[in-house]
Protein backbone atom coordinates (compact mmCIF):
# COMPACT_ATOMS: atom_id res chain seq x y z
CA UNK A 1 0.00 0.00 0.00
CA UNK A 2 1.02 3.39 -0.65
CA UNK A 3 0.74 5.99 2.07
CA UNK A 4 2.83 8.93 1.60
CA UNK A 5 0.33 11.12 2.89
CA UNK A 6 1.37 14.39 4.03
CA UNK A 7 -0.51 16.12 6.78
CA UNK A 8 -3.84 13.62 6.77
CA UNK A 9 -3.41 14.59 2.88
CA UNK A 10 -3.58 12.39 -0.19
CA UNK A 11 -2.43 14.61 -2.68
CA UNK A 12 1.13 13.14 -4.65
CA UNK A 13 -0.15 9.56 -3.01
CA UNK A 14 0.46 7.54 -6.15
CA UNK A 15 2.02 9.70 -9.10
CA UNK A 16 -0.03 8.61 -12.06
CA UNK A 17 -3.40 9.68 -11.98
CA UNK A 18 -6.11 10.11 -14.49
CA UNK A 19 -5.71 13.87 -16.26
CA UNK A 20 -8.88 15.19 -16.05
CA UNK A 21 -7.31 18.31 -16.84
CA UNK A 22 -6.50 16.62 -20.11
CA UNK A 23 -10.04 16.25 -20.66
CA UNK A 24 -10.75 19.96 -21.19
CA UNK A 25 -10.33 20.33 -24.96
CA UNK A 26 -12.84 17.09 -25.13
CA UNK A 27 -15.46 18.54 -22.59
CA UNK A 28 -18.79 19.51 -23.50
CA UNK A 29 -19.53 22.75 -24.94
CA UNK A 30 -23.22 23.43 -25.17
CA UNK A 31 -24.04 24.52 -28.36
CA UNK A 32 -26.18 27.28 -26.62
CA UNK A 33 -25.95 29.33 -23.40
CA UNK A 34 -28.13 28.46 -20.52
CA UNK A 35 -31.46 29.35 -21.05
CA UNK A 36 -31.91 31.90 -18.30
CA UNK A 37 -29.25 34.16 -20.53
CA UNK A 38 -32.36 34.16 -23.13
CA UNK A 39 -35.02 34.46 -20.86
CA UNK A 40 -33.23 37.54 -19.28
CA UNK A 41 -30.39 38.89 -21.57
CA UNK A 42 -29.53 41.42 -19.37
CA UNK A 43 -27.94 38.66 -17.40
CA UNK A 44 -25.36 38.39 -19.60
CA UNK A 45 -22.19 39.16 -18.10
CA UNK A 46 -23.31 40.49 -15.15
CA UNK A 47 -23.74 36.63 -14.18
CA UNK A 48 -20.70 34.12 -13.84
CA UNK A 49 -21.07 30.95 -16.04
CA UNK A 50 -18.33 28.74 -17.00
CA UNK A 51 -19.80 25.95 -19.88
CA UNK A 52 -19.21 22.58 -18.23
CA UNK A 53 -22.36 20.16 -18.89
CA UNK A 54 -24.61 19.05 -21.47
CA UNK A 55 -27.98 21.05 -21.03
CA UNK A 56 -30.76 20.55 -22.01
CA UNK A 57 -30.88 17.02 -20.07
CA UNK A 58 -33.36 14.48 -21.21
CA UNK A 59 -37.24 14.06 -19.80
CA UNK A 60 -37.88 10.66 -20.49
CA UNK A 61 -41.04 8.37 -18.94
CA UNK A 62 -40.88 5.98 -16.90
CA UNK A 63 -43.80 3.08 -17.36
CA UNK A 64 -44.42 0.27 -15.52
CA UNK A 65 -43.99 1.65 -12.41
CA UNK A 66 -48.15 1.66 -11.27
CA UNK A 67 -48.56 5.21 -12.66
CA UNK A 68 -49.07 6.37 -16.22
CA UNK A 69 -47.88 9.70 -16.10
CA UNK A 70 -44.83 9.30 -14.08
CA UNK A 71 -41.44 10.71 -15.72
CA UNK A 72 -37.43 11.16 -14.91
CA UNK A 73 -35.50 14.31 -15.77
CA UNK A 74 -31.84 12.79 -16.38
CA UNK A 75 -29.81 15.08 -14.41
CA UNK A 76 -27.80 12.08 -13.83
CA UNK A 77 -26.25 12.73 -17.81
CA UNK A 78 -25.72 16.55 -16.95
CA UNK A 79 -21.90 15.92 -18.43
CA UNK A 80 -20.40 13.84 -20.30
CA UNK A 81 -17.46 13.34 -17.67
CA UNK A 82 -19.30 13.35 -14.59
CA UNK A 83 -23.19 14.03 -13.87
CA UNK A 84 -25.88 14.78 -11.38
CA UNK A 85 -26.73 17.95 -9.93
CA UNK A 86 -23.64 19.14 -8.84
CA UNK A 87 -22.66 20.18 -12.24
CA UNK A 88 -25.50 22.51 -13.09
CA UNK A 89 -24.36 24.60 -9.75
CA UNK A 90 -20.64 24.37 -10.53
CA UNK A 91 -21.01 26.25 -13.40
CA UNK A 92 -21.92 29.03 -12.24
CA UNK A 93 -19.89 28.99 -8.57
CA UNK A 94 -16.99 28.05 -10.22
CA UNK A 95 -17.85 30.48 -13.15
CA UNK A 96 -17.31 33.20 -10.14
CA UNK A 97 -14.33 31.70 -9.03
CA UNK A 98 -12.52 32.01 -12.17
CA UNK A 99 -14.21 35.72 -12.96
CA UNK A 100 -12.81 36.61 -9.26
CA UNK A 101 -9.30 35.68 -10.38
CA UNK A 102 -9.21 32.40 -7.48
CA UNK A 103 -6.47 30.25 -8.17
CA UNK A 104 -8.09 27.30 -5.26
CA UNK A 105 -11.02 26.20 -4.23
CA UNK A 106 -12.00 25.07 -0.84
CA UNK A 107 -15.49 22.73 -0.06
CA UNK A 108 -16.21 19.82 2.60
CA UNK A 109 -18.66 16.68 2.40
CA UNK A 110 -18.99 13.81 3.69
CA UNK A 111 -15.93 10.89 3.04
CA UNK A 112 -18.39 9.63 -0.04
CA UNK A 113 -19.33 13.25 -1.32
CA UNK A 114 -20.51 13.57 -4.87
CA UNK A 115 -19.80 17.28 -4.95
CA UNK A 116 -16.54 16.84 -3.47
CA UNK A 117 -15.47 14.44 -6.29
CA UNK A 118 -17.56 16.77 -9.00
CA UNK A 119 -15.91 20.00 -7.57
CA UNK A 120 -12.35 18.41 -7.60
CA UNK A 121 -12.80 16.85 -11.40
CA UNK A 122 -13.97 20.16 -12.77
CA UNK A 123 -11.31 22.28 -10.86
CA UNK A 124 -8.84 19.74 -12.30
CA UNK A 125 -10.22 20.37 -15.87
CA UNK A 126 -10.46 24.38 -15.16
CA UNK A 127 -6.49 24.54 -13.86
CA UNK A 128 -8.15 25.50 -10.70
CA UNK A 129 -6.12 24.16 -7.53
CA UNK A 130 -8.67 22.34 -5.09
CA UNK A 131 -8.90 21.17 -0.99
CA UNK A 132 -11.75 18.88 -0.16
CA UNK A 133 -12.45 18.62 3.64
CA UNK A 134 -14.29 15.32 4.74
CA UNK A 135 -16.33 13.45 6.94
CA UNK A 136 -17.49 10.64 8.34
CA UNK A 137 -20.48 8.90 6.93
CA UNK A 138 -22.06 5.08 6.91
CA UNK A 139 -19.65 3.24 4.44
CA UNK A 140 -21.51 1.80 1.73
CA UNK A 141 -20.34 0.52 -2.15
CA UNK A 142 -20.95 3.92 -3.63
CA UNK A 143 -19.10 5.90 -0.30
CA UNK A 144 -16.34 3.94 -0.85
CA UNK A 145 -15.97 4.03 -5.00
CA UNK A 146 -16.24 8.10 -4.80
CA UNK A 147 -13.71 7.86 -2.41
CA UNK A 148 -11.52 5.96 -4.68
CA UNK A 149 -12.08 8.44 -7.78
CA UNK A 150 -11.81 11.42 -5.39
CA UNK A 151 -8.21 10.06 -4.02
CA UNK A 152 -7.47 9.71 -8.41
CA UNK A 153 -8.35 13.72 -8.79
CA UNK A 154 -5.24 16.24 -7.76
CA UNK A 155 -7.30 17.51 -4.55
CA UNK A 156 -5.76 18.15 -1.98
CA UNK A 157 -8.18 15.85 0.64
CA UNK A 158 -7.87 16.25 3.87
CA UNK A 159 -9.59 13.61 6.68
CA UNK A 160 -11.46 15.65 9.79
CA UNK A 161 -12.89 12.68 10.77
CA UNK A 162 -16.20 14.65 12.48
CA UNK A 163 -18.73 17.54 10.91
CA UNK A 164 -17.53 19.47 13.88
CA UNK A 165 -14.00 19.35 13.31
CA UNK A 166 -14.41 19.60 9.16
CA UNK A 167 -16.63 23.06 9.84
CA UNK A 168 -14.20 25.00 12.35
CA UNK A 169 -11.27 23.87 9.37
CA UNK A 170 -13.13 25.00 6.68
CA UNK A 171 -14.09 28.07 8.43
CA UNK A 172 -10.98 28.90 10.78
CA UNK A 173 -7.94 26.98 9.61
CA UNK A 174 -8.56 26.94 5.88
CA UNK A 175 -9.48 30.93 5.68
CA UNK A 176 -5.74 31.73 7.05
CA UNK A 177 -4.20 29.57 4.97
CA UNK A 178 -4.65 30.29 1.39
CA UNK A 179 -4.36 33.08 -0.41
CA UNK A 180 -6.71 33.38 -3.20
CA UNK A 181 -8.91 31.02 -2.10
CA UNK A 182 -12.93 30.39 -3.52
CA UNK A 183 -15.19 29.12 -0.45
CA UNK A 184 -18.14 26.91 -2.11
CA UNK A 185 -20.31 25.69 0.98
CA UNK A 186 -21.54 22.45 1.59
CA UNK A 187 -23.41 20.62 -1.45
CA UNK A 188 -22.79 23.59 -4.13
CA UNK A 189 -25.41 25.45 -2.57
CA UNK A 190 -24.70 28.95 -2.24
CA UNK A 191 -26.65 31.77 -4.19
CA UNK A 192 -24.90 31.59 -7.31
CA UNK A 193 -24.61 27.84 -7.52
CA UNK A 194 -28.46 27.78 -6.60
CA UNK A 195 -28.92 29.81 -9.88
CA UNK A 196 -28.33 26.53 -11.91
CA UNK A 197 -31.51 25.20 -10.82
CA UNK A 198 -33.57 28.56 -11.53
CA UNK A 199 -32.14 27.82 -14.52
CA UNK A 200 -33.07 23.93 -14.87
CA UNK A 201 -36.86 25.16 -13.83
CA UNK A 202 -36.58 27.69 -16.69
CA UNK A 203 -35.22 23.99 -19.15
CA UNK A 204 -38.17 22.11 -17.81
CA UNK A 205 -40.72 24.99 -18.77
CA UNK A 206 -38.93 24.90 -22.07
CA UNK A 207 -39.47 21.19 -22.56
CA UNK A 208 -42.79 21.17 -21.70
CA UNK A 209 -43.86 23.91 -24.11
CA UNK A 210 -42.12 21.90 -26.68
CA UNK A 211 -44.57 19.07 -25.50
CA UNK A 212 -41.68 16.67 -24.07
CA UNK A 213 -43.73 15.95 -21.03
CA UNK A 214 -47.08 17.42 -20.00
CA UNK A 215 -46.82 20.18 -17.27
CA UNK A 216 -45.76 18.74 -14.48
CA UNK A 217 -48.03 18.44 -11.19
CA UNK A 218 -45.30 18.04 -8.66
CA UNK A 219 -41.23 17.30 -9.01
CA UNK A 220 -39.98 15.35 -6.43
CA UNK A 221 -36.30 16.05 -5.47
CA UNK A 222 -33.61 15.35 -2.78
CA UNK A 223 -32.90 17.66 -0.54
CA UNK A 224 -29.42 17.81 1.20
CA UNK A 225 -27.30 21.25 1.16
CA UNK A 226 -31.10 22.93 -0.48
CA UNK A 227 -29.85 24.47 -3.50
CA UNK A 228 -31.34 22.61 -6.24
CA UNK A 229 -34.99 22.67 -4.21
CA UNK A 230 -34.13 26.50 -3.83
CA UNK A 231 -33.57 26.92 -7.51
CA UNK A 232 -36.49 24.85 -8.34
CA UNK A 233 -38.90 26.36 -6.24
CA UNK A 234 -37.38 30.14 -7.69
CA UNK A 235 -37.16 28.98 -11.18
CA UNK A 236 -40.55 27.10 -11.19
CA UNK A 237 -42.33 30.53 -10.19
CA UNK A 238 -40.04 32.94 -12.93
CA UNK A 239 -40.98 30.12 -15.51
CA UNK A 240 -44.81 30.02 -14.41
CA UNK A 241 -45.09 26.59 -13.88
CA UNK A 242 -48.01 25.85 -11.35
CA UNK A 243 -45.98 22.80 -10.60
CA UNK A 244 -45.14 21.30 -6.15
CA UNK A 245 -41.87 20.98 -5.64
CA UNK A 246 -41.44 18.23 -3.30
CA UNK A 247 -38.29 17.77 -1.42
CA UNK A 248 -37.23 14.37 0.52
CA UNK A 249 -34.95 15.62 3.22
CA UNK A 250 -31.75 13.03 3.02
CA UNK A 251 -29.82 15.03 5.49
CA UNK A 252 -29.78 16.45 9.06
CA UNK A 253 -31.73 19.25 9.86
CA UNK A 254 -29.94 21.19 11.76
CA UNK A 255 -25.99 21.32 12.74
CA UNK A 256 -26.08 22.99 16.39
CA UNK A 257 -28.15 25.88 16.59
CA UNK A 258 -27.93 26.43 12.28
CA UNK A 259 -31.25 25.21 10.15
CA UNK A 260 -29.61 23.65 7.59
CA UNK A 261 -32.27 21.46 5.81
CA UNK A 262 -35.74 22.93 6.91
CA UNK A 263 -38.19 24.21 4.59
CA UNK A 264 -37.54 27.90 6.62
CA UNK A 265 -33.54 27.17 5.20
CA UNK A 266 -34.66 26.38 1.75
CA UNK A 267 -37.06 29.50 1.41
CA UNK A 268 -34.24 31.62 2.46
CA UNK A 269 -31.69 30.54 0.01
CA UNK A 270 -34.28 30.58 -2.47
CA UNK A 271 -35.19 34.26 -1.48
CA UNK A 272 -31.58 35.25 -1.39
CA UNK A 273 -31.07 33.98 -4.77
CA UNK A 274 -33.80 36.01 -5.99
CA UNK A 275 -32.46 39.06 -4.17
CA UNK A 276 -28.98 38.21 -6.29
CA UNK A 277 -30.65 37.95 -9.66
CA UNK A 278 -33.18 41.19 -8.96
CA UNK A 279 -30.02 43.60 -7.98
CA UNK A 280 -29.29 42.30 -11.44
CA UNK A 281 -32.09 42.62 -13.39
CA UNK A 282 -34.63 45.33 -12.10
CA UNK A 283 -37.15 43.90 -14.66
CA UNK A 284 -37.30 40.45 -13.35
CA UNK A 285 -40.98 38.92 -12.90
CA UNK A 286 -41.87 40.30 -8.95
CA UNK A 287 -42.47 36.48 -7.27
CA UNK A 288 -42.84 35.43 -3.95
CA UNK A 289 -41.37 32.09 -2.79
CA UNK A 290 -44.02 29.36 -2.02
CA UNK A 291 -43.43 27.18 1.54
CA UNK A 292 -41.59 24.34 1.09
CA UNK A 293 -43.02 20.89 1.18
CA UNK A 294 -40.02 19.13 2.18
CA UNK A 295 -40.97 15.55 3.50
CA UNK A 296 -39.42 14.23 6.50
CA UNK A 297 -40.36 10.62 6.87
CA UNK A 298 -37.62 9.36 3.75
CA UNK A 299 -34.30 9.74 6.26
CA UNK A 300 -34.49 6.62 7.68
CA UNK A 301 -31.42 6.55 10.46
CA UNK A 302 -30.16 9.33 9.23
CA UNK A 303 -27.21 11.15 6.52
CA UNK A 304 -26.31 8.68 4.43
CA UNK A 305 -28.13 5.45 5.82
CA UNK A 306 -29.36 3.15 3.33
CA UNK A 307 -33.50 2.44 3.70
CA UNK A 308 -35.84 -0.52 3.11
CA UNK A 309 -37.70 1.67 1.10
CA UNK A 310 -34.81 3.64 -1.24
CA UNK A 311 -33.62 -0.42 -1.56
CA UNK A 312 -36.90 -0.78 -2.75
CA UNK A 313 -36.81 2.05 -5.11
CA UNK A 314 -33.33 1.67 -6.24
CA UNK A 315 -34.16 -2.05 -7.25
CA UNK A 316 -37.06 -1.12 -9.39
CA UNK A 317 -35.49 1.42 -11.12
CA UNK A 318 -32.34 -1.00 -11.81
CA UNK A 319 -34.39 -3.61 -13.32
CA UNK A 320 -37.09 -1.33 -15.10
CA UNK A 321 -34.88 1.15 -16.49
CA UNK A 322 -31.55 0.09 -15.99
CA UNK A 323 -30.63 3.30 -14.13
CA UNK A 324 -28.56 3.29 -10.50
CA UNK A 325 -29.82 5.20 -7.53
CA UNK A 326 -27.55 5.87 -4.71
CA UNK A 327 -28.72 4.97 -1.16
CA UNK A 328 -27.86 8.34 0.31
CA UNK A 329 -30.39 10.68 -1.87
CA UNK A 330 -31.69 9.59 -5.22
CA UNK A 331 -33.36 6.12 -4.03
CA UNK A 332 -34.93 8.20 -0.48
CA UNK A 333 -36.88 10.93 -3.17
CA UNK A 334 -37.81 7.80 -5.15
CA UNK A 335 -38.95 6.04 -2.98
CA UNK A 336 -41.42 9.11 -1.74
CA UNK A 337 -42.17 9.44 -5.78
CA UNK A 338 -43.29 6.00 -5.78
CA UNK A 339 -45.01 6.26 -2.65
CA UNK A 340 -46.98 9.05 -4.55
CA UNK A 341 -47.95 7.55 -7.09
CA UNK A 342 -50.05 4.59 -5.70
CA UNK A 343 -51.79 7.38 -2.79
CA UNK A 344 -52.58 9.71 -6.55
CA UNK A 345 -53.75 8.14 -8.85
CA UNK A 346 -55.25 10.31 -11.26
CA UNK A 347 -53.38 10.11 -14.09
CA UNK A 348 -53.93 13.67 -15.68
CA UNK A 349 -51.51 14.95 -12.56
CA UNK A 350 -47.95 14.18 -14.03
CA UNK A 351 -45.31 12.97 -11.93
CA UNK A 352 -41.63 14.13 -12.33
CA UNK A 353 -38.78 12.73 -10.70
CA UNK A 354 -35.01 14.24 -10.82
CA UNK A 355 -32.34 12.12 -10.87
CA UNK A 356 -29.70 14.20 -9.40
CA UNK A 357 -26.95 10.98 -8.94
CA UNK A 358 -24.48 10.77 -11.80
CA UNK A 359 -24.56 7.65 -14.14
CA UNK A 360 -21.64 8.21 -16.46
CA UNK A 361 -19.07 6.11 -15.81
CA UNK A 362 -15.68 7.54 -14.68
CA UNK A 363 -12.09 6.51 -16.14
CA UNK A 364 -10.50 3.47 -13.85
CA UNK A 365 -8.05 5.26 -11.00
CA UNK A 366 -5.03 3.65 -11.88
CA UNK A 367 -4.33 2.40 -8.10
CA UNK A 368 -6.62 -0.56 -7.25
CA UNK A 369 -9.12 0.25 -4.19
CA UNK A 370 -6.98 -1.14 -1.65
CA UNK A 371 -3.68 0.49 -2.74
CA UNK A 372 -4.86 3.87 -2.87
CA UNK A 373 -2.73 6.34 -0.68
CA UNK A 374 -5.42 7.26 1.97
CA UNK A 375 -4.40 8.91 5.24
CA UNK A 376 -3.92 6.41 7.86
CA UNK A 377 -6.57 8.00 9.79
CA UNK A 378 -9.28 7.03 6.75
CA UNK A 379 -8.04 3.68 5.95
CA UNK A 380 -8.49 3.01 10.10
CA UNK A 381 -11.60 4.12 9.93
CA UNK A 382 -12.37 1.74 6.43
CA UNK A 383 -11.13 -0.97 7.97
CA UNK A 384 -13.31 -0.55 11.09
CA UNK A 385 -16.36 0.22 9.45
CA UNK A 386 -19.18 -2.63 7.96
CA UNK A 387 -19.89 -1.90 4.47
CA UNK A 388 -23.39 -1.55 4.53
CA UNK A 389 -25.86 -1.97 1.84
CA UNK A 390 -29.96 -1.62 1.68
CA UNK A 391 -31.52 -3.19 4.76
CA UNK A 392 -33.71 -6.35 4.30
CA UNK A 393 -35.92 -5.36 6.65
CA UNK A 394 -37.10 -1.95 8.45
CA UNK A 395 -35.12 -1.88 11.74
CA UNK A 396 -38.11 0.14 13.01
CA UNK A 397 -41.35 1.29 12.09
CA UNK A 398 -41.08 4.36 9.73
CA UNK A 399 -42.39 7.37 12.27
CA UNK A 400 -45.20 9.33 10.24
CA UNK A 401 -45.75 12.69 10.39
CA UNK A 402 -48.87 13.87 12.12
CA UNK A 403 -49.65 16.75 9.83
CA UNK A 404 -49.01 15.30 6.31
CA UNK A 405 -46.89 17.57 3.92
CA UNK A 406 -48.56 15.64 1.15
CA UNK A 407 -51.92 16.92 1.61
CA UNK A 408 -50.81 20.39 0.37
CA UNK A 409 -50.53 18.65 -3.13
C1 LIG B 1 -26.71 12.81 -5.81
C2 LIG B 1 -27.21 13.95 -5.01
N1 LIG B 1 -28.51 14.26 -5.06
C3 LIG B 1 -29.04 15.27 -4.34
C4 LIG B 1 -28.25 16.02 -3.51
C5 LIG B 1 -28.88 17.10 -2.70
O1 LIG B 1 -28.89 18.29 -3.39
P1 LIG B 1 -28.77 19.64 -2.58
O2 LIG B 1 -27.48 19.56 -1.82
O3 LIG B 1 -28.78 20.69 -3.61
O4 LIG B 1 -29.92 19.71 -1.65
C6 LIG B 1 -26.87 15.77 -3.44
C7 LIG B 1 -26.02 16.61 -2.57
O5 LIG B 1 -24.90 16.39 -2.32
C8 LIG B 1 -26.34 14.71 -4.21
O6 LIG B 1 -25.04 14.39 -4.17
Amino acid sequence: MIESAVDSSLNGAFSSKPRYGDMRTGMDQNSAEPVIFRWFPEFRGRIPWVDLGLQPTPIEPLPGFGHGNLWIKRDDRSSSIYGGNKIRKLEFSLGEALQQGKKRVVTFGAIGTNHGLATAIFCDILGLDCTILLFDQPVTLNVKNNLWHLCSTHADIVYKQSLFRTVLDYFVKQRVRFLSTYFLAPGGSNTVGTIGYVNAALELKEQVDCGLMPEPACIFCPVGSSGTMAGLLLGCQLAGLETTVVGVRVSLSHFGPFAVCTAGAIRKLAQQTYRYLKDRSPNLPEVSIPAPVLLDEYLGAGYGHPTLAGGDAHEQMKTRKGISLDPCYTSKAFAAALDHCRKDQDQRRSILFWNTYNSVELPQPVAASDQIGISPELRAFLNRSETVGYPEHDPKPRKRRSADPMKQL
